[in-house]
């Protein structure tokens, strides 16, 4: 499958593809996403230019299983749900998570993507493509507002200005009647940050810190500031979960330091807010 004519931020879709292949091929996979394997072998693309590192494909694998777990409790908890996927990309989180079968599931992304998506996944009766971009104030309009929702990013936060990441917690809010947000961060990410990481991965000429734009937060309430219908329910790290065992070394070590240092249990969150 040709994916030359993507824009390097749908390209960064194929990144988080690769790592959740390439831990599916791992001797101990973390998410062992056996679809993502299938999906990168059908996309004619030289993979070695993206920054999969040996630290970033088990992050990846992680926060992905663990959204899939929050997502599994959510749809157990409301067989009516609708969950949406906000820059699905070739995601196969349907497929993992199996939603019961009254569950509608929704993946937005921007419409070149949707189309590659659809060429690469097999159909899933209960996954429907929404082509838009969620920086579109009607972005959700075609998704129903009246049942329980969860919608969660996987990836997404760090390439929206906060102002768009804002305004679509907003259209989140003002849209759906009720539900779950969830998404993974990284913190509070510096200008300086942001540069160290472009210049570390300078040398892969598809890396997504090219493309990075959120300055992210520390406190995991600062989004209930932005939006007061918006209520912390949960911040995981990814670095203090038991899959962390399976980290590369230096990975292992700052896994065993975040339980010390909140900094670095910051650097890899799951959060979820109730609205
Ligand atoms: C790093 S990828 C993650 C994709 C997917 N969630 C995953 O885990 O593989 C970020 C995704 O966000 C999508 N995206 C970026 N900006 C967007 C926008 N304004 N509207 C919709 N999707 C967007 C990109 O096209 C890309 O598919």
């Amino acid at each position: 499958m040709d994916v030359s004519g993507l824009t390097p931020i749908e390209q960064t879709a194929l990144l988080t593809e690769y790592c959740r292949a390439l831990d599916s091929k791992a001797a101990r996979p973390i998410l062992g996403d056996r679809m993502a394997e299938k999906t990168v072998d059908q996309i004619d693309y030289d993979f070695t230019t993206l920054a999969a590192t040996p630290s970033v494909v088990p992050l990846v694998a992680l926060r992905a299983k663990m959204l899939d777990e929050r997502l599994r409790a959510f749809t157990a908890q409301h067989p009516d749900a609708v969950v949406v996927d906000l820059g699905a990309g070739f995601s196969s989180a349907v497929f993992r998570v199996d939603p019961p079968s009254t569950v509608d599931w929704y993946s937005v992304d921007l419409p070149a993507v949707i189309a590659l998506r659809e060429a690469l996944l097999p159909v899933h009766d209960r996954d429907r493509s929404v082509p838009v971009s969620l920086l579109e104030p009607g972005w959700a309009d075609s998704i129903p507002a009246d049942r329980p929702t969860m919608l969660f990013a996987d990836g997404l936060v760090a390439f929206l200005a906060e102002a768009d990441v804002i305004a679509i917690l907003r259209r989140i809010t003002d849209h759906f009647a009720s539900g779950v947000v969830a998404f993974n961060d990284y913190g509070p990410v510096s200008k300086l940050n942001r540069l160290l990481g472009r210049l570390a991965t300078s040398s892969k000429t598809n890396s997504p810190h090219s493309q990075w734009n959120f300055p992210g937060f520390e406190d995991a309430h600062r989004p209930e500031a932005w939006n007061p219908d918006l209520t912390l329910l949960e911040e995981a790290s990814v670095m203090q979960r038991p899959e962390s065992a399976l980290f590369p070394a230096g990975l292992r070590l700052a896994a065993k330091l975040s339980h010390r240092v909140p900094a670095i249990a910051r650097k890899a969150r799951v959060l979820q807010y109730r609205f």
